[in-house]
């Protein structure tokens, strides 16, 4: 179904979908494409700014993809916010929304998996079993309807991007996939849908996560090149803060995401730790350069 609301078109099946990107590329149009599970906030605005400036035409998708939760996990609390979603989408000069339910992604029948194995299991993986063979497989269906030139990832979820990238270049897809670097609030704090579930102390607390893998970049650039050292100074401060929930705390390689002794050009330091009962991720690019 299509519907015409302002400026952006908002589509809800797979033939919608498919019928206005075939529309696209017949006219020339470079399709940009923003995957998200809604409950938008500045860093996905920042993605479909990024996508406008780079294409022609930019879909974003709001779709929160069951196969990506665990059974104990927080889908059916995960916020839903589609009319302001819309209307911030819709003000920052996005073209099209494709909002499915769950039977234009998964149709009757459904079967295919898509995993990207050892990576992960690995990390997030670890904790989340089968998390990124959700994501996977819903990003290459969603791939495969929105037919991107270009889909744009928060390095904020870097395992993630990491995954999507090596997908790609697996199966040949012919996607450019374009990291983009962590929108922070004032103090730091990594924006997420999930810092809404915070509360006033464990926002406060939550603060020492950017603290920590911020001084281990810091060392890292005074000289310190030993991952485990470079761990140390970051378990330290988010210890210190009362972050004692710590799922891991890991240096590795930026491009492939394997642990290294030493770091000497392009690590990454990645965490994830329960502040309350929120989980909450970040990482740091440990190469001079912002994420
Ligand atoms: O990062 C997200 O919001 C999700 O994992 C994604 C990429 C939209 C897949 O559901």
């Amino acid at each position: 179904m299509v519907s015409q609301g302002s400026e952006m078109v908002t589509l809800t099946d797979r033939a919608a979908m498919h019928a206005w990107s075939m529309e696209q590329r017949q006219e020339g149009r470079r399709i940009g494409f923003v995957p998200t599970m809604g409950a938008l906030h500045a860093g996905h605005l920042h993605l479909v700014k990024q996508s406008l400036a780079q294409t022609d035409r930019t879909v974003v998708s709001i779709f929160v993809n069951p196969s990506q939760f665990g059974p104990k996990e927080d889908f059916d609390r995960y916020p839903r916010v589609p009319e302001a979603d819309r209307e911030m989408l819709a003000q920052v000069g996005c073209h099209a929304l494709f909002y499915p339910d769950v039977a234009s992604v998964y149709p009757e029948g459904f079967q295919t998996t898509v995993a990207v194995e050892p990576l992960g299991s690995e990390l997030c993986g670890r904790e989340r079993p089968g998390h990124f063979q959700g994501v996977a497989t819903v990003v290459t269906v969603l791939f495969n309807l929105v037919k991107p030139d270009k889909a744009f990832f928060g390095l904020k979820d870097y395992q993630q991007f990491v995954i999507i990238r090596r997908l790609v270049r697996d199966l040949g897809m012919d996607v450019v996939v374009v990291g983009v670097p962590t929108v922070r609030e004032a103090d730091g704090l990594a924006m997420s849908s999930r810092n809404r579930y915070l509360t006033g102390e464990d926002r406060t607390r939550a603060v020492a996560i950017h603290r920590a893998i911020g001084a281990a970049k810091t060392a890292f650039e005074a000289g310190e090149k030993g991952s485990a050292r470079l761990e140390a100074i970051a378990r330290r401060i988010l210890i210190d803060a009362g972050i004692h929930r710590i799922q891991y705390l890991s240096v590795r390689s930026a491009d492939t995401l394997m642990p290294m002794k030493m770091i000497m050009t392009d690590g990454v330091i990645l965490t994830a730790v329960k502040v309350g009962a929120t989980r909450l991720i970040d990482n740091v690019l440990l190469t001079g350069s912002p994420s």
